[in-house]
């Protein structure tokens, strides 16, 4: 029977420093697959700056305990229990060595050691390092790491830890060993090991005060042609480490090393950093132009994290976005800088839209729902279930919003200030504040609660033009709204919202900005406005004519905007806003309105029909020559259908893939030769090249032939999508051109050339795993139609022999993306989709419990949905609660019942 008792919760408020601290760990593996002995020998005395306790109590799961030993002899005190290890009376100041024993061929969570692939890897954040060893596994906790591997020569020719090499050599048996020091202090999440037949590409850079360092990519051998861009993203990140924030690599070496089978993205191990293949392999006939980009973004990602995480880390887990937020932003800035420079808007302009469209995706609607929680939560059950897009992607957007208020160089100035305080620390999202805060000589007090208020904002604004007077006033009120119970309980007060504003002319440019009681208008046309109070108006003065309002360019804090636009403002703002973020969100806005309106319509049935205006509006985008090809791109891609769902009173899924259908087929009919021509002249022939402007071409041609493929008669776009599939030389164009073949032949209820081309894709990459991930993903996210329903297709493919639940890329890939990114057919009326959610989650909870928490937050909105849903859904929920064993599960599906 399951455990119906509410699961302990863990509460910011209740920190309190750790009774001990262990300053050295020296640790001793003799690695074999189901049984392998670790020994820990640690100096630890008690902590001064904490109350004085008697016992030590170490945390530990799964792991057999062996032996304890205090200054050399046994200590017969020793109490091994499921979550621990107690001992009782130490003394103040120790040697411990204690042994233990751990089944890394059986664990199925990838937490602690596993074996994947034959090989032998890590992964200890937040807390698997207990179940490696015995020990205080608390990022406050921090010591200098020396790491004994021993292993079987032939089968774990490589061994690896974090640092530097010390040692290595053969032993008796065929086995040999390597001996590793880390000579930095760190908290034991950032342990790793890696054991196993593996091979590297190596570099060797020179840092920027002249040091030489080896660099190291580690994959399986036949992965040795993919490791070209994830090297030259890691050169290119200490590179852009060095000269944007003066941070050298301060180790010797750098390790990056590939598994297949991997919780998340990427672990930034001090030194050996290790990453989910998916974001280290690539080379152009298996890798997308967005695949090259997530791995630019995530090396950088990690390898930012060397300083902001490693060298200054969290003194707790509520502290999580220190780390995260932070290092987030530092990848956006790396990936915009890398596309466009420090200067060149409109290219960084396009990473920003990307990061924005998540961002309104997924943590506008996780702040809509029961996980609702701030950037610093107070509370959790299962600190895994807060790697969330509020602590990455929402803790991001507060970091740049201190960038927007002091500029790059104030920025910078409190960055500087932040590690000459903090390097070598555990420390609070506070401290961070406050370095900013005292380096640009600012009080950042009201700042404080982006950290600690839930929910999303809303800014509604109302504008006013005296024409006799030549003033401008805007009035800007800020509130939460209806916001989610969970968000609720944590509102105080106003924030303080980076508001910048431009005013647009009749010609279409941009006027000066001259606030009351300023001498001149300053040069620049954009202004950030601070504001603070729940009601605030700030007067333009000299204002010549009646203006059109930029609101919130760039997106310069992450709230929802509310201004009474007409569409044709709309469309002068698409065609004229010197902001390309703006310019993209005016597009955004009226599509969204405009959808809005159909979904309505569509879920009682009415006829549709889209404004003339609306089509002449994409129209002039399409062929606008002078627009970069990624920015039309951007722009002619609607909404989509799981943010719309967001925006209706009542989610309706069906009404909205009507609505967004029914919009895609009217402009592809509409303006088919645009597209056709489009499609011709961004072909991009010849050699495949990487850069982003030819990935632009590409977005821009493929987004073209998605179009074609609505046609009323697709005869032609299945031609030219067959043709693109067999001549493609490159990822990119080959899984579009399937993509098309699909979703042309959905209507039917497939076709031969749809068929054809998914089998020749099967065969051609039958080896290369993450080929065959997309390969899954397609299916289970292509459209449906009443004859062929997607499940149908999902759940023929769950048998599959390419099929494998332990493996979370291809649960990902088949599951969740017909579960979270196929909403038409996830939410069939009939509830089909519900039951198969609830099977896999209870399935995947019994092998590895994060994967399947992240499931089960699919349909945590299940009470904003229309109330012929609501009901499946909830049945759903009720049958995985009375199931389902983990804590990470629990947690999910009873905040989304309570
Ligand atoms: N710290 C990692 C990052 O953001 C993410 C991470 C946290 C992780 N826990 C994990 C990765 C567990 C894999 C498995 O870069
Ligand atoms: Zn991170």
């Amino acid at each position: 029977m399951a455990d119906t008792a509410t699961p302990n919760v863990i509460r910011r408020a209740d920190y309190a420093p750790p009774a001990f601290l262990i300053d050295t760990v020296a640790l001793e593996f003799d690695l074999v697959p189901d049984r392998t002995v670790v020994r820990n020998t640690m100096h630890v005395r008690r902590n001064p700056d904490a109350s004085r306790a008697l016992h030590l109590e170490l945390m530990g799961e799964q792991l057999e305990f062996v032996s304890a030993e205090i200054d050399g002899q046994p200590f017969p005190n020793a109490h091994a229990h499921d979550h621990g290890l107690l001992l009782d009376n130490v003394p103040d100041s120790f040697e411990l060595t204690l042994t233990s024993i751990c089944n890394p061929a059986a664990n199925t969570t990838l937490s602690g050691l596993y074996v994947s692939s034959g090989n032998f890897f890590t992964q200890c954040e937040a807390e698997g390092f207990r179940r490696i060893t015995y020990f205080l596994d608390r990022p406050d906790v921090m010591a200098t790491f020396t790491v004994t591997l021993r292993a079987s020569k032939a089968d774990y020719p490589v061994l690896l830890s974090n640092g530097n090499l010390l040692e290595e050599g053969d032993l008796p048996d065929g086995r040999h060993f390597a001996r590793w020091e880390d000579p930095f202090r760190k908290p034991s999440y950032l342990f790793a090991l890696v054991a196993g037949k593996l091979v590297a590409l190596e570099e060797r850079v020179k840092s920027g005060s002249g040091k030489e360092k080896l660099l190291q990519v580690w994959v399986e051998p036949h992965d040795l042609d993919k490791t070209r861009h994830a090297m030259d993203s890691l050169i290119n990140s200490i590179r852009w480490d060095e000269q944007r924030f003066g941070l050298e690599l301060d180790l010797d070496r750098f390790m990056i090393v590939a598994v297949s089978d991997f919780n998340m993205g990427a672990m930034e191990n001090k030194g050996l950093n290790i990453f989910n293949t998916k974001y280290v392999l690539a080379n152009p006939e298996t890798a997308t132009d967005t695949d090259f980009a997530n791995i630019e973004a995530v090396v950088g990602h990690e390898y930012f994290h060397n300083w902001t995480g490693n060298r200054v880390t969290c003194r707790d887990w509520f502290q999580l976005s220190l780390k995260e937020g932070l290092t987030v932003f530092r990848d956006q800035e790396f990936s915009a800088d890398m596309a466009g420079g420090a200067t060149d808007e409109a290219a960084r302009a396009t990473k920003r839209i990307e990061d924005v469209r998540v961002l309104r995706q997924m943590q506008f609607a996780e702040d809509a729902g029961p996980m609702a929680h701030p950037v610093r939560p107070e509370s959790y059950v299962e600190i895994n279930n807060f790697y969330t897009m509020t602590v990455y992607e929402k803790g991001s957007e507060v970091v740049r919003m201190y960038q927007t208020l002091f500029g790059r160089d104030g920025f910078r100035k409190g960055m500087d200030l932040y590690f000459k305080r903090h390097d070598g620390q555990a420390v609070t999202c506070d401290d961070f504040r406050h370095a900013l805060a005292d380096a640009n000589g600012r009080d950042l007090a009201q700042f404080e609660r982006w950290y600690s208020q839930a929910g999303t904002p809303r800014v509604s604004v109302r504008t006013r033009y005296d024409a006799a007077q030549q003033r401008y006033s805007v009035t800007l009120r800020q509130g939460y709204g209806d916001v989610a119970p969970a968000a609720r309980e944590t509102q105080k007060g106003p924030l303080l919202i980076p508001f910048a504003i431009g005013l647009i002319g009749n010609d279409g440019r941009d006027l000066p900005l001259q606030l009351e009681g300023e001498a001149k208008a300053p040069a620049a046309t954009t202004r950030v406005l601070e504001f603070t109070q729940t009601e605030q108006t700030f007067t333009f003065v000299n204002v010549a004519q009646e203006p059109l309002p930029s609101l919130l360019r760039n997106f310069s804090a992450p709230v929802i905007v509310e201004y009474d636009y007409s569409a044709d403002q709309l469309a002068f703002l698409l065609a004229h806003d010197s902001d390309p973020f703006n310019r993209w969100e005016a597009g955004q806005r009226l599509a969204t309105r405009e959808l809005l309106t159909l979904a309505e319509r569509a879920a009682t049935g009415a006829a549709l029909q889209l404004d003339d205006s609306v089509v002449a509006a994409f129209a002039r985008v399409l062929t606008d020559e002078t627009l970069s090809p990624s920015f039309r791109e951007l722009a002619l891609m609607l909404p989509s259908e799981a943010y719309l769902a967001e925006q209706m009173g009542e989610s309706n899924p069906a009404a909205v893939h009507a609505a967004r259908q029914f919009v895609r087929k009217r402009l592809a009919n509409a303006l088919k030769n645009d597209w056709l021509k489009v499609y011709e002249q961004h072909r991009t022939p010849g050699a495949y090249e990487a850069t982003p402007e030819a990935a632009g071409h590409r977005a821009l041609k493929n987004l073209a032939l998605s179009y074609l493929a609505e046609l009323d008669d697709p005869a032609e776009a299945v031609r030219i999508a067959s043709a693109q599939y067999d001549a493609a030389n490159n990822m990119t164009d080959r899984a579009a051109a399937l993509s098309a073949l699909l979703n042309a032949a959905a209507a039917k209820g497939g076709s031969t050339e749809a068929q054809q081309a998914l089998d020749d894709f099967y065969q051609r990459f039958e080896k290369e795993p993450l080929v065959i991930d997309k390969w899954f993903a397609l299916q289970a996210t292509q459209r449906g139609s009443a004859q062929r329903p997607v499940i149908d297709i999902v759940r023929r493919l769950m048998s599959h022999p390419a099929f494998n639940l332990k493996n979370p890329n291809r649960a990902r890939s088949l599951i969740f993306s017909f579960c979270a990114a196929n909403p038409a057919q996830f939410h069939a009326d009939d509830g089909s989709g519900y039951a198969f959610w609830a099977d896999q989650v209870i399935a995947l909870d019994a092998i590895n419990p994060q994967v399947a928490a992240r499931l089960a937050r699919s349909l945590e909105l299940w009470r904003r949905f229309t109330p012929t849903l609501r009901d499946g859904m909830r049945a759903a929920l009720e049958k995985v609660a009375a199931h389902v064993k983990s804590r990470d599960v629990r947690e999910i599906v009873e905040k989304a019942l309570a």
